[in-house]
């Protein structure tokens, strides 16, 4: 018996349920937020329209991140959704920070432990309606919110945003988290 066969994992409940969340498809986006002035981005995948009318944007936000507490503030945001073609994945690999890697599977030598601006060397755009908010140029399509309600869901807040505005800029597919292969789920 070698080293590795000693150490093997045995399988637990909870990684079943693991599998069948990491199944559940996503777009990729970039959300954009501003502290009145500076511009910051993050990528995200738990993002959703939840009504028509009016219309409504749902984005779910770890606590501490930073693009949260730059909406709380601020109020406004943008939601990049990103292309498949014009090499979106380099552009999502842009947004991918590495604080939480542990927890993102798939993501591998894309990330770059040391700290920068993220959308250095990143075309975009302030957006007209959610002030001081950067609009990618290579995003698929993009909306401009503002931020009405926060709720805590477990370990993440949800930040509802009423749609000011919002176009489709460029011919592609949008970027999903099937097409990436990274997960962020379980
Ligand atoms: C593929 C992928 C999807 C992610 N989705 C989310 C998400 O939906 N919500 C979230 O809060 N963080 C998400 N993250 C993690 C954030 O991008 C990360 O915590 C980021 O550092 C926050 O940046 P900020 O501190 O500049 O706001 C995701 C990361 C990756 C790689």
């Amino acid at each position: 018996m070698n080293s590795n066969q000693g150490l093997k994992k045995m399988r637990e409940p909870d990684d079943d349920i693991r599998e069948a969340l990491d199944e559940l498809p996503y777009g990729v986006y970039v959300i954009g937020s501003s502290d009145g002035q500076m511009p910051n981005a993050m990528i995200a995948d738990w993002v959703m329209q939840i009504s028509f009318n009016p219309r409504l944007l749902l984005v779910s936000f770890e606590k501490d991140s930073s693009s949260l507490s730059r909406i709380r503030k601020h109020r406004f945001f943008t939601a990049n959704l990103l292309n498949q073609e014009n090499n979106g994945m380099a552009l999502a690999a842009q947004f991918v920070q590495p604080a939480n890697t542990a927890k993102i599977k798939g993501r591998g030598d894309q990330t770059d432990s040391t700290p920068r601006n993220k959308l250095d060397g990143v075309e975009y755009r302030i957006g007209e309606h959610a002030v001081a908010c950067p609009i990618l140029e290579d995003a698929l399509a993009f909306l401009e919110c503002e931020a009405k309600e926060f709720i805590d869901a477990g370990d993440h807040v949800l930040a509802i945003g009423s749609v000011l505005y919002g176009e489709v800029q460029q011919f592609g597919e949008p970027l999903t988290s099937t097409y990436t292969g990274w997960t962020y789920s379980g």
